[in-house]
Formats: structure tokens, C-alpha cells, sequence
């Protein structure tokens, strides 16, 4: 009997409420590997006619975690980033993906001086796990695709309200509030939060347009954002 999604769900769910830590991401990291092994789901999500771009198989409401294919066509290199408190697993669908892992060599300034300290290869049928807070990125050829479990989809570009406010009461620093926000003093940025829709989107080769909303005596306001895709 092969190992299905739904199978893969309940054990994801069971394991994190156990251990949501390092060890249980492990075992989802060996559940993914089981599931891969799965040929008619790997077709079925990431095979030749799988729609191109990013669908959410499943996204847990309580726990936070989200399964993602990713249907890529064109071959891509991401700059170093993190996801603060979120993790990510990897699980290779098609081709393979380089997995690549920095780490800081400065002393925490604005600018930060990176060194890469690991880097592996996923193959079809890896997974691989980037833990909260490391600083990675990804480097795949022309129609990689892979399955992604995520532990969080990011509240904001900021954390919390309740989670700011509770950190400034206890340590009284003025400077975390709105900290994400404030980078644009340092160096110029847009950017976009709680846009809905996304998995609708190819993963590339489209226009956004955001038509501003008039608010009186605001100093932030929503938007109506659009994609503009050409056929
Ligand atoms: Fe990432």
C-alpha cells in the first residue's frame, strides 16, 4: 500500500504536537522521503502535467504548517535569507536541488558578512531540512520540483502585535516595535503581506499592479493588488 498524503497529514500533525522541535521536523523530514517514494502523488503534484507555480496542498489552521508543491519550469538561484522563526523541508519531486547553508561572520551589523558552512545535494526522493534561523538558500535547474513542508505561513513582515508587546514589557526597548519596518530607513524596500490568491499565480511572468485606496489622515492603507497575466 502506498504511503498517501492524507496519511502523511495525520502522521505531520501527530508528530509536531508531540515534538515540535528539531526531532519531530526530523521525522516529518523521514515521513516526506516515505511519501516521495509515493509515484502516482509525485506525478500526480509535480509530474509533466502538474500546473506550473506553487499550490498549497494543505495548511493545518491550528498548528500553522503548510505542504507545498512546487511545479517550477525555470531554473533559479536564491540569495541567503532566513524565515526568523519558521523552518522548512524539502522533499525532491524531479531533478534535484543544491542545498546551501551560511552563516554570519560579522559581528550583527546592518550589513552582514556571510560564509557558507554547508551544501548538499537533494536528489529525487531526498529531503532535507532548513532549521528556524538558519540562513540558506536554494540553487535548481530548468524543471526542479519539489515539495516543501513549512512550519509557519508568516503572520508579517513583523512579528505579532501581542508577541511585540509582551517582548516591550518585558524588556522596555523601543526599538523592536516595528522593527521589521523600520529597515526601510536603512535601506529602500516594497513590500507585501496577507496577499490572498498566490497559489492562482505561474511563478513567474507576470506584472503586479497595486491601485492605491484614498484614506483620510492615514499613514498606511490597503491595496488593491493585481496580477497581470498575459496569455
Ligand atoms: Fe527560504
Amino acid at each position: 500500500m502506498p504511503y498517501e498524503l492524507n496519511q502523511f497529514i495525520d502522521d505531520v500533525k501527530a508528530t509536531l504536537r508531540r515534538d515540535p522541535g528539531p526531532a519531530g521536523r526530523e521525522t516529518v523530514r523521514k515521513n516526506l522521503e516515505r511519501l516521495l517514494e509515493n509515484k502516482d502523488f509525485v506525478a500526480s503534484t509535480c509530474g509533466e502535467d502538474a500546473p506550473l507555480g506553487l499550490k498549497v496542498l494543505y495548511e493545518d489552521k491550528d498548528l500553522g504548517f503548510q505542504v507545498l508543491a512546487h511545479v517550477n519550469d525555470k531554473a533559479r538561484k536564491s540569495p541567503p535569507h532566513d524565515h526568523g522563526a519558521s523552518w522548512a523541508i524539502y522533499g525532491q519531486a524531479t531533478k534535484h536541488t543544491d542545498m546551501i547553508e551560511w552563516e554570519r561572520t560579522d559581528n550583527g551589523g546592518a550589513h552582514a558578512e556571510l560564509k557558507e558552512v554547508k551544501r548538499y545535494r537533494l536528489n529525487p526522493g531526498q529531503a532535507g531540512i532548513y532549521q528556524d534561523g538558519a540562513i540558506h538558500s536554494i540553487d535548481y535547474p530548468d524543471r526542479a520540483r519539489f515539495i516543501r513542508v513549512t512550519g509557519t505561513n508568516a503572520w508579517s513582515w513583523d512579528a505579532p502585535f501581542s508577541y511585540t508587546a509582551k517582548r516591550y514589557k518585558e524588556t522596555g526597548d523601543a526599538s523592536i516595535i516595528w522593527e521589521g519596518h523600520k529597515a526601510g530607513r536603512e535601506i529602500g524596500y516594497c513590500h507585501m503581506e496577507k496577499l490572498s490568491n498566490l497559489d492562482a499565480l505561474p511563478d513567474h511572468g507576470f506584472k503586479v499592479a497595486c491601485f492605491p485606496v484614498k484614506i483620510e489622515r492615514a499613514s498606511a492603507g490597503w491595496t488593491r493588488a493585481v496580477a497581470i497575466v498575459e496569455e
